[in-house]
């Protein structure tokens, strides 16, 4: 497997995206809602990088699964507990692919009355996007390659890699 991104390119980026969030919350505090499983590891260093940046975050998470292999399914099927109501979410997402699953974790959270829902994803495949949605903080573009590490998966192998490789 080759290596697309390195550790060190992922911590300068992690520690760029928690700057411009940090500049877009004036209130100084923010809701986090960590995309699991694979956003588990990104969410754990951006939070704290959040930290450095003198954000106060709160901190809730979903399940949610729309991939069997290297194969999206078109389904998306999560599970979410959580109390959104009059708070200021970020959706912290590992990588949007088609783009089904955050845009119907944000129209749930929206649903259920958040404040404002914004979304920061650490990888973007738009060249794979079926529906219309943005994220609102991007870490790194990447062309249409199915990638694993840094909590990426593949049937749950690889998560734990420290940077981001190309399985085929
Ligand atoms: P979407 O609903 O198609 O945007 O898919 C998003 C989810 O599919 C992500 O949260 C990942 O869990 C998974 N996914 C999409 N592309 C990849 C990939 O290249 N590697 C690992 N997981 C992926
Ligand atoms: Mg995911």
């Amino acid at each position: 497997m080759k290596v697309l991104i390195t550790e060190k390119e992922i911590r300068d980026k992690v520690s760029e995206l928690a700057e411009g969030i940090a500049k877009d919350y004036s209130s100084g505090h923010l809701h986090a809602i960590f995309v699991l499983k694979g956003a588990f590891i990104f969410s754990a260093d951006l939070v704290r990088a959040l930290s450095n940046n003198n954000v106060d975050v709160t901190v809730d998470y979903t399940i949610a699964k729309s991939y069997v292999g290297t194969e999206s399914t078109g389904e998306v099927k999560f599970s979410m507990d959580v109390d959104v109501g009059g708070k200021e979410v970020l959706l912290i997402e590992d990588i949007i692919d088609t783009g089904r699953t955050i845009k119907k974790l944000k129209e749930e959270l929206i649903k259920r009355k958040a404040d404002s829902v914004r979304v920061v994803c650490l990888l973007d495949k738009p060249s794979r996007r079926e529906v219309d949605i943005k994220a609102d903080y991007v870490g790194f573009e990447i062309p249409d390659k199915f990638v694993v590490g840094y909590g990426l998966d593949c049937d749950e192998k690889y998560r734990h890699l420290p940077c981001i490789k190309v399985i085929q």
